[in-house]
């Protein structure tokens, strides 16, 4: 696959793991239209791209992502009804529909800001790992107005409802350690083992079969909001569809290695997929 340059977004690819990092370091990696309509083509290319395993999200320099743009996204466009339908198309494109059906696993490395908007990403990734002193917000309450777009909804899938409401009350921020004691984040370590820590975390996944994993958190991603005899006939269908369309048989193999021969236990370990 030829790589494209993109002038907001990098992208870097090492050994199956595929790090688009938000690069507008100089303004703390905030989301401008450009952003958007670059991240709508990176991911849209990586989909499918088979060098890509597992996707880190992560933001350039000392900042994860300060959310929307508030000139190049809200001020600039205040007085351009078309240029900003345009914008918030790509906006929900790209952070919601694309990243929370991603194909593959999803991890947000997040490196130091977070706030507003970028609570939207955050959470449509399937894992996060946090550096413990990053900092997180939802700022908005702040300049008047309340979490927008998504971040309303969706914080209240990933955060307590005491949390959602206390901090979207009064805008005060909270660190990487106190993100993974509320479970917003999946876990929070210092910041020099924060790559390490998520390189450790895209093998784990390499590991396992990819189509697995593609399955598993489609499923619990879209029965969320199904109720439970719809829920029920989908994830029967799922399996069926899974058996017939994975590549490795993993079922088989799987259950031919513990049931006959007697290889591994399951509950400890992965199948051997090579064999
Ligand atoms: N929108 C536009 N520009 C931004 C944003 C943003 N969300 N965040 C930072 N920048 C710009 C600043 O304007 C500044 O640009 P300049 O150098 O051209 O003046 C540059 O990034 C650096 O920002 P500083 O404030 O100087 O950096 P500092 O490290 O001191 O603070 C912080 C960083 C805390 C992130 C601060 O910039 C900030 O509070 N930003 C706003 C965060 C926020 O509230 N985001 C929610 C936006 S609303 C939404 O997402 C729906």
């Amino acid at each position: 696959m030829v790589q494209k340059v993109y002038k907001t977004v990098k992208v870097e690819k090492e050994n199956g793991i595929t790090w688009v990092i938000l690069n507008r370091p100089e303004k703390r990696n905030a989301m401008s239209p450009q952003l958007h309509f670059e991240m709508v083509d990176v991911l849209v290319e990586l989909e499918s791209d088979d060098e890509t395993r597992v996707l880190v999200l992560t933001g350039a320099g000392d900042s994860w992502c300060a959310g929307q743009d508030l000139k190049e996204f809200f001020r600039e466009l205040d007085d351009k009804p078309v240029e900003r339908r345009r914008a918030e198309w790509a906006t929900h494109e790209w952070r919601w529909r694309s990243l929370l059906t991603f194909p593959k696993p999803t991890i947000a490395m997040v490196n130091g800001y977070c706030f507003g908007g970028a609570f939207t990403q955050l959470i449509a990734c399937d894992i996060a790992i946090a550096a413990e002193d990053a900092i997180f917000g939802l700022s908005e309450i702040n300049f008047g107005i309340f979490p927008g777009g998504l971040v309303s909804r969706v914080i209240a899938d990933a955060m307590s409802y005491r949390d959602a409401l206390y901090y979207s009350l009064t805008g005060d921020t909270f660190d990487g350690k106190q993100a993974a004691e509320m479970r917003l984040v999946t876990f929070a370590v210092p910041r020099e083992k924060l790559r390490e820590e998520t390189v450790k975390l895209c093998q784990k996944l390499m590991e396992k079969n990819p189509a697995a994993l593609r399955a598993t958190k489609e499923v619990f991603k879209t029965c969320r909001t199904m109720d439970y005899a719809l829920a029920e006939e989908y994830i029967s269908a799922k399996i069926i569809a899974l058996q017939a369309t994975d590549p490795e048989k993993g079922r088989n193999k799987g259950i031919d290695q513990f049931v006959k021969e007697k290889k591994y236990r399951p509950g400890l370990e992965s199948y051997d997929r090579d064999a």
